[in-house]
């Protein structure tokens, strides 16, 4: 009976609650394995003692990066962690975006601002958000009349330490939205659409609906060589368990990546049950690996 931790994250006011785990657990459990969810940040945990253990919803690492990657780095010295420790590492920082664009792979075109970096930003809408961010967190949509409030949160972002990345505001989102492929055991799961997060005028703290009027899509033939091409270019090579690439349509139509999304993707299985099968086949296996 292959022992797997499904990893979460404990409640709070700033995390949203993972609702695919406890049916995820369930259908783990009746296919055999003993399946359980637990924090990553739980202290009593022994993770050597799991076979597998699959990072589902630490939804509150990108605040805790530093913590997270060492959490990781330890884990999977001592069982199978999916996705690999490295991967993680890797996806946390957005200035992985920078490298696909390098590796020939359509992306948002992003300018990144580290501390101490004077606030160079463009002309028409722009956004700003942190190299290291999940749910919209700290991210914002501003028009060159709104310069000064976009300088003030770079300078808050810059405060705290967090990179700052800067993209036109890509305007395909208001009517084509953002396709979400999402990929598991090496195949394609499923996708999903769901509509622009970022009204104008939003503060950059403020909590925002991260996934608004989400309905499966059937991806295109185009979208999926693009979701490709992206994993093709994670250096390495590694096996993935899981992935997510989120797409957006670029001036031409042509969709680009927005976010490639490789620690703790949303499996948004309750829009998709009939991909519940598949999800525990891809876990099995990599646990009997
Ligand atoms: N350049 C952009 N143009 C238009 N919308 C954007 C842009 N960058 C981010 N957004 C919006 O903000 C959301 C969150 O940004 P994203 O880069 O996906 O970070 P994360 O999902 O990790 O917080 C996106 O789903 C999208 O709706
Ligand atoms: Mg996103």
């Amino acid at each position: 009976m292959p022992r797997i931790a499904l990893v979460t994250c404990r409640p709070g006011p700033e995390v949203s609650v993972d609702r695919d785990l406890p049916g995820l657990a369930g259908a783990l459990r009746e296919a055999g394995a003993d399946a359980r969810a637990v924090a990553w940040d739980d202290p009593d945990t022994d993770w050597a003692g799991f076979d597998l253990a699959v990072i589902r919803s630490t939804w509150d690492y990108s605040w805790r990066a530093a913590e997270f990657l060492a959490w990781a780095r330890r884990t999977g010295a001592v069982t199978r962690l999916a996705n690999p420790a490295e991967v993680v590492a890797w996806n946390a920082d957005k200035r992985y975006l920078g490298e696909l664009a390098a590796a020939g792979v359509p992306t948002v075109p992003t300018r990144y601002l580290a501390p101490g970096e004077p606030a160079e930003l463009p002309d028409g809408e722009y956004v700003v958000k942190p190299a290291s961010g999940a749910g919209a967190r700290f991210a914002a949509r501003y028009t060159p009349d709104e310069h000064d409030t976009a300088v003030r949160q770079l300078a808050r972002m810059h405060e705290e330490g967090f990179t700052a990345m800067v993209q036109p505001y890509v305007r395909g989102i208001d009517s084509s939205g953002e396709r979400a492929l999402q990929f598991f055991g090496g195949r394609l799961l499923h996708a999903s659409r769901k509509g622009a997060v970022l009204a104008p005028g939003t503060p950059y703290d403020a909590r925002k609906t991260a996934h608004p009027g989400l309905t499966p899509w059937r991806p295109t033939d185009t979208e999926l060589a693009v979701a490709q091409r992206a994993l093709a270019a994670v250096p390495d090579a590694p096996e993935l368990l899981y992935a997510r690439v989120d797409l957006v349509d670029d001036e031409e139509g042509r969709p680009q990546v927005m976010e490639l999304e490789l620690v703790e993707p949303n499996l948004f299985l309750s829009l998709h049950t009939g991909s519940v099968a598949g999800v525990v086949e891809g876990i099995l296996d990599a646990a009997r690996r």
